[in-house]
């Protein structure tokens, strides 16, 4: 190896069909269950890598500010995984979102899979191996692995950090779906995903969920292929609503949804049981409606949503690409 070291990747950001929450091993990431997702082609973090053998300490920048709060901790922290595993040395990692900070938009996924391609492909003579590529995304944030792979990607539980992995479902042009991600509310959450994570492995209902995915997941899968909207629909709202009573019901509750989610929820059902406008909405941990709908229906459906909340910022997703290597560095 040189001294010096960079690579720059940029990735999506993705949205769960069927959702992971909950792990099995919190130090590896391992999830209590399959999940499937889309990349969002309008939520892209972009990374640069530098290993340099005389850094005394890393030196991060997100949005071009050198940070020394708790997120370059945690970069850190992962970046010290890496460094057990080769070599010590520092790193310069500069980061960059295409959506504005702070809106709560899930960056963990983006940044952790820009981040996990940069920091290995610097170590690397080729381009890394795909698994070794999603396995590395995983350990910094669960829902990373899924966007690695383009399109529809899918994360196979597995039983250890050795199999949990992540594949393509389908490819980004298997279907011309839009997720419309509405920005309801900037404030912070009270309540992380890590957090979460643990508390629903403690909830009572937890077993019953894990009993009912395995179908959940084929019929999902089903839909996905035949591009069947209605099912797909119905499917993912369900699941969308099953993670979120988990959430609120657990101890502590961690209540995501604002009242600006919950005037969204009815309206996207009411548009569609009332007008027949095929389209569905899910959410994550937080407050932001994912209101989804076939690409021919994305103008209307944007169209009710700026009626409905005047100003919104509505951030507009296809399916989007893998994580890619490229020469674009950011320093
Ligand atoms: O990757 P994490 O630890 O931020 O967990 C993400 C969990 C959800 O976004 C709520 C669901 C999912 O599957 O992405």
């Amino acid at each position: 190896m040189t001294e010096r070291k960079r690579a720059s990747a940029t990735a999506c950001s993705n949205i769960a069909f069927i959702k992971y929450w909950g792990k099995q091993d919190f130090d590896w990431n391992v999830p209590l269950n399959d999940s499937i997702s889309m990349n969002l082609s309008g939520a892209v973090t972009t990374t640069t890598v530098e290993w340099d053998a005389n850094l005394a300490q890393d030196e991060i920048y997100l949005e071009g500010e050198r940070v020394l709060d708790e997120r370059g901790l945690r970069i850190s922290r992962y970046l010290d995984r890496i460094r057990d595993d080769w070599y010590r040395m520092g790193a310069r990692v500069a980061s960059v979102n295409s959506f504005p900070a702070g809106t709560g938009i899930a960056s963990s996924a983006s940044g952790f899979a820009a981040l996990a391609s940069a920091a290995i492909a610097a170590f690397h003579e080729g381009h890394p191996d795909e698994s070794d590529m999603t396995r590395w995304a995983r350990r910094g944030s669960g829902s990373a692995c899924r966007s690695i792979q383009a399109g529809f990607v899918e994360w196979t539980a597995g039983s250890s950090d050795a199999d949990s992995l992540s594949q393509q479902f389908c490819p980004p042009e298997h279907w011309d779906l839009t997720d419309l991600v509405v920005l309801v509310s900037r404030s912070p959450k009270t309540i992380s995903s890590s957090q979460g994570h643990r508390i629903a492995v403690a909830h009572p209902f937890m077993k019953e969920r894990q009993k009912l995915l395995p179908s959940r997941m084929l019929a999902l899968k089903g839909a996905l292929a035949k591009r069947d909207f209605s099912t797909f629909g119905e499917i993912v709202e369900h699941e969308a609503m099953e993670v979120q009573a988990i959430m609120m019901s657990g101890q502590p509750s961690a209540l995501y949804m604002q009242p600006g989610t919950m005037e969204l929820i009815h309206a996207v059902r009411s548009w569609r049981e009332d007008d027949g406008l095929a389209v569905y909405f899910t959410l994550d941990a937080g407050p932001n409606m994912h209101v989804l709908c076939e690409s021919g229906n994305a103008p209307e459906v944007r169209r009710r949503i700026e009626k409905l909340v005047p100003r919104v910022e509505i951030i507009e997703n296809r399916a989007g690409p893998g994580a890619k290597l490229h020469d674009d560095h950011l320093f």
